[in-house]
């Protein structure tokens, strides 16, 4: 294997270009239907070839699997489900022989149910982790302390019969809270933080790290401001303002400490989830500035974008200008959220040419990328039927929410193999059959999606200006979306139509075409620019 030197730039992770992996639903090497770590070391060369910088690995820990493992019962063993340590070891090495730094995913906020630390905790209120957790009393009348919901639905508390309390989770029952305001807690993550990067670990995805801490007085959240006309929504959970059940000010502290201990490493690296309704950009600014705490946070905004150019040129400006200082990973889709090239075709698009509008657009932002497993192939969302449904939030809010289980369906490799190369027995949710015609196999000649990734992250990393220099949104209304990104003197113009009727962009004189992958068929005379429908045109302005 020839070995890629891993770049020792500190800040390697800005402008990054970073691949997720759903291990689950990667590779099985074991002939179980489900992925594994050995089958992520099997294609990690598929990953390299895209010239991607890192990947990042949701959850492999040892876990009842009630959220998928987010649900973690020992943060520093590898569920036997997905192999053993070694084989951790074994795609570490891989992955940094081949130039890829490896991000592990890790949910602080909670643990499982199942976890010795809860167990203990349960046991009574005076044992030495009574406090591990967010316990507390009744009200007089038996109902929970405070008003709290839980993001997957129904209160946040849940009553635990032996201790006669209740515990808090603010997602599933099976996930009860830490208690971050122990210090004993705050300790017992930073000792997991450190066998991780003793191990070799390159950076951490911190799952919902705005939940670590919640209110100590336990104040009730107010309602939302109620609007007569709004339809109520499936969830309750958008019900209130979540002033008290997340994003407290104890958090800062702790991501200070936090980031003085990856400091004392060599180049490693947090990307915070921020799951916020309320002050979104303002937490993300706190959590990200200042150079002394979280190095990007992971935003929603593109996720749930059905790219029009108002929605993506106001996420732009308003991070912009809400956070000076911060950095943002931007992706279009992951294992949470409708795959994008769904919510952004409309009927009778060819949905190779918005997979790679989508990727162009993608890759020109200034901030970190992150993309998704299969979006390289231009994959779609499958249609899972309830029989088939693994995701608890799918099942619980059935049919009104059709839950996550159609962004986590297995990876196609091979279109002729049994289950597309995935795996030799029924995987453990439904390959989907168009996927399996656009399997990696079946792409990578000119014109393809996966072609034109390879492409166009070749294109961002030659031009420093796309990596790391800064922005400006020049417009973004109706079909058209233009910023310039600048670096020094260089300043390159990004122009795209997102619509069906060919337009003309009009350009300074001396603007000239670069040969931007994917659009062969836009034109630029002098001053104009020619942009057939879903085309996207970057030039050089001098
Ligand atoms: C993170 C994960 C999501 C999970 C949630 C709660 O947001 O991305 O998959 O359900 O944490 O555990």
């Amino acid at each position: 294997m020839p070995k890629a030197p891993i770049d020792v730039k500190p800040d390697w992770w800005r402008g990054a270009v970073i691949y997720q992996i759903y291990p689950r639903s990667f590779q099985d090497s074991t002939d179980s239907g489900s992925g594994d770590l050995a089958g992520i070391t099997r294609r990690l060369d598929h990953v390299a070839s895209l010239g991607v910088d890192a990947i990042w690995i949701s959850p492999f820990f040892t876990s009842p699997l009630a959220d998928m493992g987010y649900d973690v019962s020992d943060f520093c063993a590898v569920d036997p489900s997905f192999g053993t340590m070694a084989d951790f070891d074994a795609l570490l090495a891989k992955a940094h022989a081949l130039g890829l730094r490896v991000i592990i995913d890790q949910a602080f906020s909670l643990s499982s149910d199942q976890h010795p630390w809860f167990s203990e905790s349960r046991r009574s209120r005076d044992n030495a982790k009574s406090d591990w957790y967010v316990w507390a009393d009744p009200k007089p009348d038996g109902s929970p302390p405070n008003n709290w919901l839980s993001a997957f639905g129904g209160p946040a508390w849940e009553w635990d019969g032996l201790r006669r309390q209740y515990y808090l989770h603010n997602l599933l029952i099976q996930q009860p809270d830490l208690n971050f305001h122990n210090p004993a807690v705050q300790e017992a993550v930073l000792e997991i933080v450190r066998f991780w990067l003793d191990r070799g670990v390159d950076g951490f995805r911190l799952s919902v790290c705005n939940y670590y801490f919640h209110d100590r007085k336990l104040r009730s959240n107010p309602p939302h401001p109620v609007d007569n006309n709004r339809k109520l929504p499936a969830n309750p959970y958008g019900m209130q303002l979540h002033l008290h059940d997340k994003s407290q000010p104890e958090s800062l502290g702790y991501l200070k400490r936090l980031r003085l201990l990856l400091d004392q490493y060599s180049s490693r690296i947090s990307i915070g989830e921020i799951i916020a309704e309320e002050r979104t950009l303002e937490v993300v600014s706190d959590y990200t500035g200042g150079g002394d705490k979280l190095h990007m946070s992971y935003t929603f905004d593109l996720l749930s974008s059905d790219g029009t150019p108002t929605q993506i040129a106001s996420a732009i400006e308003r991070f912009e200008a809400a956070v000076p200082e911060g950095w943002v990973c931007w992706s279009l889709s992951n294992h949470d959220v409708p795959r994008h090239l769904t919510r952004w075709l409309r009927p009778g698009e060819d949905p190779t040419r918005v997979a790679k509008l989508a990727a162009t657009l993608l890759m020109s932002l200034r901030g970190s990328i992150c993309f998704y497993q299969g979006e390289e192939l231009g994959l779609e969302q499958s249609e899972i039927p309830f029989e088939k449904m693994q995701d608890p939030r799918g099942i619980r809010f059935w049919s009104a929410d059709e839950g996550r289980d159609g962004c986590r369906t297995p990876m196609p490799w091979e279109a002729e193999a049994e289950h597309a190369g995935f795996s030799t027995v029924e995987p453990w949710l439904p390959l989907d059959a168009r996927h399996a015609e656009r399997a990696v196999d079946q792409q990578g000649a000119p014109g393809t999606v996966l072609d034109h990734y390879r492409r166009m992250l070749a294109f961002r990393k030659a031009h420093p200006a796309l990596v790391t220099g800064d922005i400006q949104v020049l417009e973004g209304s109706g079909d058209l979306l233009a910023f310039d990104r600048i670096d020094g003197t260089s300043r390159l113009r990004m122009v795209f139509n997102t619509g069906r009727d060919t337009f003309v962009y009009r350009l300074p004189e001396t603007a000239r075409l670069l040969a931007l992958p994917g659009f062969p068929d836009v034109s630029a005379e002098t001053g104009h620019l020619k942009m057939p429908p879903r085309s996207a045109a970057c030039c050089q302005i001098d």
